[in-house]
């Protein structure tokens, strides 16, 4: 425990009071839509009672934001609402996305819209395969899979420069560009070498070099750069194709994978398929600075298909909800749910093969009975790996 409790008191975290834990944290909650509000219903709860053990509070404001509002108003989200937002300590999202509203409206017009706004520079995105679930891969063992992605959160496909002409014509023509700059890329990686000298030591850079060869050379240089600096840390490139098939068959080779924003969010969803669904995965995309807050979000999305059916796995955005107390300094409260949680998945099995068919509900409740039970996080083992050392870590990081 002690590696992360100083983690976090190095960390420059103050609450709205200006005090480091102890004192009372605004928190903006986003449920967003399809089973986003299901699952941060679980995770506030779980923060509610964290703080309630741990002595400080939170002040949680819930934002009506995504389809419904987009559909009764026109708007996705106003100067006023963002203004509001920034005044918060952290965000709680759960997912954006809806049948009803053309596909990129809401995710570009929300995520993408705070996620730059906040600049919120990394994307922070862990998995590790948790005793009692069951890996896709056949076999795979607990010490075998603890990777986190670090993925560019602001640039590449996702800065939104491009062009469609002659939209409905044979002639119709597409162009998306990918925007790479020296400084948001040296910023991730330099990141991710930090994390992982707090971790295993070691960085994988993912791209496509072969092919994406402009893109690729300013990757491969602010790698090369910042690597001089950490001597410690070892360092390997994969092309982005070769770097799931690794995944799927080496998966430990990696500790640290840093990338860009595509291939990170394509690979994110792979290393939660295989930490045994995508239900589980939890993210945090990081202001560095401190000067607007960080977002803590499952990897999911709405899941549209099961909306309703009480069927959706918390555990993502119940993770998420310690990410971010790890984050804001309060290490012992985020510990508390992650190891409950842990503690429920060990009995219960993950969202995929292997697992009971508990509820949305279910899950988050007896992961709060567990953090009852258990009273002092204090007394458990993080050993470093956990989604509490790597919030705390990371806020020792900016
Ligand atoms: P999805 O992540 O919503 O769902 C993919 C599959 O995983 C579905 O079969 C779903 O039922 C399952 N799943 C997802 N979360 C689960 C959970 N917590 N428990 C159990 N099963 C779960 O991805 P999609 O279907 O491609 O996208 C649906 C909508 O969500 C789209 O509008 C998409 O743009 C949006 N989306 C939003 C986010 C986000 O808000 N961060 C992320 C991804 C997708
Ligand atoms: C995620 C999602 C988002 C992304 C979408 C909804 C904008 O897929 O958080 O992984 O691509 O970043
Ligand atoms: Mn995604």
């Amino acid at each position: 425990m002690s590696n992360v409790a100083q983690a976090s008191k190095d960390g420059h975290h103050l609450n709205s009071e200006g005090e480091l834990g102890g004192g009372t944290y605004r928190i903006a909650e986003i449920g967003g839509d399809g089973i986003g509000p299901e699952v941060t219903d679980e995770a506030r709860e779980c923060m509610n009672v964290a703080a309630e053990l741990y002595g400080f509070d939170l002040q949680f404001e819930k934002f009506d934001l995504g389809a419904d509002h987009f559909l009764a108003t026109g708007e996705l989200i106003d100067e006023t609402t963002l203004m509001n937002l920034r005044g918060h300590d952290a965000i709680l999202l759960g997912a954006v996305g809806d049948p009803r509203v053309e596909s990129g409206v809401l995710e570009k017009g929300l995520i993408l819209k705070i996620r730059s706004a906040f600049v919120q520079a990394v994307n922070v995105r862990p998995a590790r395969l948790i005793p009692g679930v069951i890996s896709p891969i056949r076999k795979l063992t607990p010490e075998r899979f603890n990777v986190v992605v670090i993925r560019e959160n602001t640039e590449g496909m996702y800065a939104g420069g491009g062009s469609l002409a002659h939209r409905g014509t044979p002639w119709a023509v597409a162009v998306q560009q990918s925007i790479n700059t020296n400084l948001a890329v040296s910023r991730t990686v330099r990141f991710a070498f930090e994390l992982a000298a707090r971790r295993r030591n070691h960085v994988t850079l993912c791209h496509k070099t072969n092919v994406l060869t402009d893109a690729g050379r300013i990757w491969l240089d602010a790698f090369d750069e910042v690597a001089i600096g950490y001597p410690d840390v070892s360092h390997n490139y994969l092309h982005v194709d070769a770097c799931c098939v690794h995944l799927l068959e080496r998966p430990e080779q990696f500790d640290v994978i840093v990338t860009e924003n595509l291939f990170g969010d394509i690979l994110s969803d792979l290393t939660a398929g295989i930490q045994g669904g995508l239900g589980l995965a939890p993210s945090g995309n990081i202001n560095l600075t401190g000067e607007a807050p960080s977002m803590f979000e499952p990897v999911h999305g709405s899941a549209p298909d099961i909306v309703g059916t009480g069927r959706a796995h918390p555990g993502g955005a119940i993770f998420a909800g310690a990410m971010l107390l790890g984050h804001l300094g309060e290490v012992d409260a985020a510990c508390s749910i992650e190891q409950a949680l842990v503690s429920v998945l060990g009995s219960q099995g993950g969202p995929g093969k292997g697992g009971t068919h508990r509820s949305t509900h279910e899950i988050g409740q007896m992961t709060i009975d567990e953090m009852r039970r258990h009273g002092d996080a204090s007394e458990w083992d993080m050993s470093g790996f956990s989604v509490t050392a790597i919030s705390s870590s990371v806020s020792s990081i900016e």
